[in-house]
């Protein structure tokens, strides 16, 4: 019996999923990094010498249904439980396009890697998620989604990020009665492939209201979108 929190990241290999996997592994957690490609995820990370004691691979991608369910089948193999999800893989194909000219190719796209794969991803980690004291969902969204500040940016971004905070929602309601935190996360503006070089926020700062999330804030507290450790409107 493993008597660590554990905690899952989608989209480890990169970014502020790798950043989140380090600081997991820094406060102690037993950490499982899960992403598409399994090499990248061992590149990055060859170099953390004795934190590696604590990390685990999965191979994950969160649009394959199919994978997702063979991927918890994998982890219940090591882990009885899971603590800590979060749901960071994310894509942006559209940043120059208008609602009117973005294809709805890139739309479906967005949707079923951005909003969908965090509900699947859930749904079948949810046998694990059930067997923690305190599990908590955290669904790293973006202010994109916030429907009362939309402007016109990355359409098919900002349509699926606002699907993901109903899912957030849904998610809550339907789980927060078996006490599993469901939250959705506005990391800021990060420097990372897909904020750019022009962004303002260190991936420190990307990652700090999701970690406090997992380790300090109120079980409580769920059905919520936050940014800065504070809530902020959907
Ligand atoms: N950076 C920002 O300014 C910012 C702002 C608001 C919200 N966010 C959100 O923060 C999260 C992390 O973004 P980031 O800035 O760290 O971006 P990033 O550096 O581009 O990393 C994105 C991560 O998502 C993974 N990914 C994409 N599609 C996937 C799939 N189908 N299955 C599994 N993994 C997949 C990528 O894996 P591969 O290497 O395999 O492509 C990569 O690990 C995203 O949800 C993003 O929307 C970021």
């Amino acid at each position: 019996m493993n008597s660590r929190r554990i905690a899952l990241v989608t989209g480890g290999n990169r970014g502020i999923g790798l950043q989140l996997v380090r600081e997991f592994l820094e406060r102690g957690f037993e950490v499982v990094l899960s992403c598409r490609n399994l090499e990248q995820g061992r590149e990055a990370t060859q170099q953390w010498g004795s934190l590696l004691k604590r990390l685990n691979f999965l191979e994950l991608d969160v649009a394959d249904s199919k994978q997702v369910v063979q991927a918890a089948a994998q982890f219940g193999e090591r882990f009885e439980c899971l603590d800590v999800l979060v749901n960071n893989a994310g894509i942006l194909l559209d940043a120059s396009e208008s609602i009117l000219s973005v294809s709805e190719e890139v739309i479906e796209q967005t949707i079923d890697t951005n909003s969908l794969g965090p509900l699947r991803v859930t749904k079948s980690f949810l046998p694990y998620l059930r067997k923690s004291q305190a599990a908590r969902v955290i669904n790293v969204s973006s202010l994109a989604g916030q429907l009362s500040t939309m402007g016109n940016w990355a359409p098919a971004y900002s349509i699926s990020k606002s699907t993901l905070n109903a899912v957030t929602c849904l998610l809550s309601n339907e789980l927060s009665p078996e006490g599993i935190s469901v939250n959705a996360v506005s990391p800021g503006w990060i420097k990372t492939e897909m904020g750019g070089e022009g962004a303002t926020g260190t991936l420190e700062e990307g990652a700090d209201t999701i970690l406090w999330l997992a380790t300090e804030a109120s079980p409580d507290l769920t059905g919520q979108f936050l940014r800065d450790r504070e809530r902020t409107d959907w």
